[in-house]
């Protein structure tokens, strides 16, 4: 047996039916679609392009990183149009959307499409655009690149925070919009 790899052990009851199994060399899919499995929120991050013009796209890989440092970061295919606005930015921002912005994470996720004709940005400190009615805003610095494989790994440090206390979250799950359902 190769070094590293352990005889497989079941304790318990078996695994329900409806279950996918990857390993490495498997079909991509199902490594996608165990990873959908993995609810989130739905985020616009944008920033300022060569031009000073806004750019930006829907990431659902936001992650809170660190309360001190203020850190978070998201995570930006390196086939994104926008990512090398975001390699040479020293700031960006993390916009998070609310139930009524699905809309909006469609526009930031459509090729080609012109995002900001229609969107409200207003700017802080940065001057990256900040997206008027979001459930949250956060204004960062750019603190770290990383390479992250097919994506590059952006954590940014948290300059200015704006939320409101009442919106629901649009959420993403299993490749679908959803929306928050118990009491
Ligand atoms: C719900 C949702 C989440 C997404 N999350 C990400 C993400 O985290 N990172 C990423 O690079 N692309 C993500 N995408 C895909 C981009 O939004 C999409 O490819 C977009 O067209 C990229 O724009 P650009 O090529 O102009 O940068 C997501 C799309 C959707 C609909």
């Amino acid at each position: 047996m190769p070094v590293g790899l352990r005889q497989e052990r079941r304790y318990g009851l078996d695994m329900a039916n409806d279950t996918h199994d990857f390993r490495t060399g498997s079909d991509s899919r199902t490594l996608r679609d165990a990873l959908g499995c993995f609810g989130t929120g739905v985020t616009v991050v944008t920033t300022l392009d060569r031009d000073d013009q806004p750019v930006g796209l829907t990431a659902n890989s936001f992650t809170a990183v660190s309360l001190d440092p203020e850190l978070l970061l998201v995570c930006l295919s390196r086939q994104s149009q926008t990512l090398p606005w975001f390699q040479r930015a020293e700031a960006f921002a993390v916009n998070v959307l609310h139930i009524g912005q699905q809309d909006v994470a469609q526009l930031f996720a459509t090729p080609g499409a012109d995002r900001f004709e229609k969107t409200e940005w207003q700017s802080w400190s940065t001057g990256v655009p900040i997206l008027g009615d979001s459930l949250a805003n956060f204004e960062c610095a750019k603190f770290a690149e990383y390479d992250g494989g097919d994506h590059i790994i952006l954590l940014g440090r948290v300059i200015r925070v704006r939320y409101d206390a009442e919106q629901d979250p649009l959420l993403y799950f299993r490749g679908s919009y959803r929306e928050l359902h118990f009491d």
